[in-house]
């Protein structure tokens, strides 16, 4: 059985801890400084390591810290990193060139994930020059990897797969709290928001063209036109695309810090 020890254990790390533990594959390691989440994996019946441990234990390392303490973390680990070693980090913005310097040691790749991991409707996108099959196997197990030619686009990655999540949770929020105008009970409200999203699902799972489905609700000089037509005006697409170029600039400039 592979060990897969992931340093960091916070939100991205949970969501992948969650996805990973029915693969009988593995067994997962942790390691964390923060007390919330070393009492999150003895619930959770996951080893908790120190640092010396888990680097010399594991065969895979997934480091999930944030990309402010991911140098500090790195050189902390150099003394026990093995060469065989399969460094995976999923930071935002930190460079393969900057985290093979940090870390002098190991296989090193990129990953970046998102939060559908949790339910292996993950998609991550890996970048590495060393072979991958392996790393494949864990994030398509997590749902859907996809190979990155170019390190650039990891950045768009990010935002795209990574940070868009949360943009559309801000409009079902607001979904919701328009509903609740309608519905009281939170229970209901969110029983008729998982049908509402089940149903756009469905419509686009056949493969229909989105502007098609768009005509096919709007009619001329309706309901759904008079709102459209508020979105257009007040540039909402250009804002939503605004959001995920920002977050991909924002990407970039970690990569510089
Ligand atoms: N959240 C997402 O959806 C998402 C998606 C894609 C990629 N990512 C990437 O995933 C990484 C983690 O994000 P997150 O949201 O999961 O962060 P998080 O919730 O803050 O979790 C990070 C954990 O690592 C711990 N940590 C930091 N440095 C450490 C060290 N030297 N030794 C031991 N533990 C250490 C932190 O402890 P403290 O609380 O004490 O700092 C925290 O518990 C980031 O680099 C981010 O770019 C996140």
């Amino acid at each position: 059985m592979r060990k897969i020890g992931f340093i960091g254990c916070g939100h991205m790390a949970k969501a992948l801890i969650k996805g990973l533990k029915s693969n009988k594959s593995y067994e997962i390691l942790g390691h964390d400084r923060n007390k919330t989440n070393i009492v999150w994996l003895e619930h959770e019946k996951i080893s908790f390591c120190t640092l010396k441990e888990i680097c010399q234990k594991s065969d895979i390392l997934m480091i999930c810290v944030k990309p402010k303490d991911m140098y500090d973390l790195c050189f902390e680990m150099q003394s026990y990193v093995g060469k065989e070693v399969k460094i995976i980090s999923i930071a935002a913005g930190i460079t393969l060139e900057n985290l093979q310097t940090a870390l002098s040691a190991g296989k090193i790749y990129r990953a970046m994930p998102n939060i559908g991991a949790r339910h292996n409707l993950g998609i991550t996108s890996i970048f590495s020059f060393e072979e991958k099959d392996e790393i494949l196997d864990i994030f398509n197990y997590l749902g859907k990897a996809l190979v990155v030619e170019d390190e650039d686009k990891i950045n768009l990655h990010t935002s795209l797969i990574g940070s868009t999540p949360a943009f559309y949770f801000e409009i079902i929020n607001e979904f919701e709290n328009r509903l609740a105008e309608l519905l009281p009970d939170d229970i209901a409200r969110r029983d008729i928001t998982l049908l509402f999203l089940t149903s756009l699902i469905s419509a686009i799972q056949n493969g229909e063209n989105l502007d098609d489905l768009i005509q096919s609700i709007k009619s001329k000089g309706g309901t759904t036109e008079a709102g459209l037509n508020i979105l257009y005006d007040k540039g909402f697409t250009s804002i939503f695309s605004e959001a995920i170029n920002t977050a991909k600039n924002r990407a970039a400039e970690l990569s510089m810090d």
